[in-house]
């Protein structure tokens, strides 16, 4: 099957780029969240990345005119996800809050439609299982911003059909991405080792070692990444980074142990870029 549109449900940084992403690869969306002022939000936000796109020279007018009248948006579930042939679920990191949500949209989904699922870490059999078709659930995971990352990962869990992680692994390719494949699992491969990563920086932080400059700099010029991991974590925001090395520390005991650095940030209210602080300061 072709994916030719799709429900993206959770207008945040996520769901609008994946939405833009498939818009401009030609794919039809349908945006949701659960408050009319989020949808809005995601919609001021996709245009941002148009505009920016024809800055860029990435799009012409015209291109940027057809990529905006891809993306429908709607505050009705039912409406959003009824004729779609794969439904992209990208709300917060929480078990039970997406597997409610996939238990409601399939009262309105057509019995083909895919769920996948762009959760950063959580069980993608775990979520399967709320469902009535579980061979039809698939992690397909974009990286932020999802428009500019070039990858996707395809979490098979235990009960996907190799006919369902087919049709997602073409889905990405048609949104332009290299998929790499990988079994269920917390964090699945790349959230895994990032998690270990962020880790210890988060803990040579806390241990008085050197400074969040420092570290970053370090990791910047002496392991050749693009963006150090403090600011990465704050990039990705501290909330998400500390549900992931939540799960990680589940999974795969103490040595994924959350931080007192990065729990304290989050319970500040200090959740990096989108608030203006994290273990940096930004002005907005
Ligand atoms: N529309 C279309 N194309 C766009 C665009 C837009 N709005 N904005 C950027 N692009 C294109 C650029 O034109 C460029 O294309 P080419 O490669 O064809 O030239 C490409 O996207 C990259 O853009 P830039 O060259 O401007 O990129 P940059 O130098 O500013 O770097 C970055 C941006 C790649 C995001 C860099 O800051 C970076 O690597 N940051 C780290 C991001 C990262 O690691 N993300 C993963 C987070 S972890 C995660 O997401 C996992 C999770 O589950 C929590």
């Amino acid at each position: 099957m072709e994916i030719k549109r799709i429900a993206v449900v959770g207008a945040g940084a996520m769901g609008t780029g994946i939405a833009y992403q498939a818009a401009r690869f030609g794919v039809e969306v349908n945006l949701t969240d659960v408050k009319e002022e989020y949808i809005n939000n995601g919609i001021s936000k996709i245009k941002g990345f148009v505009k920016d796109g024809v800055q860029r020279g990435k799009l012409d007018l015209k291109e940027a005119k057809v990529i905006l009248d891809r993306i429908h948006k709607t505050p009705d579930l039912e409406a959003c996800v009824k004729d779609v042939d794969l439904v992209l679920e990208a709300v917060f990191e929480d078990m039970k809050v997406k597997q409610e949500l996939f238990k409601k949209i399939e009262t309105f989904a057509g019995p083909d439609t895919i769920f996948a699922t762009n959760t950063s870490s959580l069980s993608i059999t775990e979520i399967a299982a709320s469902t009535k078709r579980p061979a039809k659930v698939v992690g397909v995971h974009f990286f932020n911003p999802a428009y500019t990352m070039k990858l996707v990962e395809i979490v098979v869990g235990k009960t996907t059909s190799e006919e369902t992680v087919e049709t997602a692994t073409k889905f990405a390719q048609k949104l332009d991405k290299t998929t790499v494949r990988c079994k269920d699992s917390a964090g699945f491969i790349v959230n895994r080792i990032l998690g270990a990563l962020m880790g210890e920086a988060f803990k040579i932080l806390q241990e008085g070692l050197a400074t969040a400059e420092d570290i970053d700099t370090a990791m910047q010029l002496g392991a050749n990444h693009p963006v150090g991991p403090l600011t990465l974590a704050d990039y990705v925001g501290l909330d998400i980074a500390r549900a992931v090395a939540e799960t990680l520390h589940r999974a795969y005991g103490d040595c994924y142990a959350t931080p007192k650095i990065l729990v304290g940030l989050v319970e500040s209210g200090k959740l990096g870029m989108k608030s203006g602080e994290g273990f940096h300061k930004y002005t907005k």
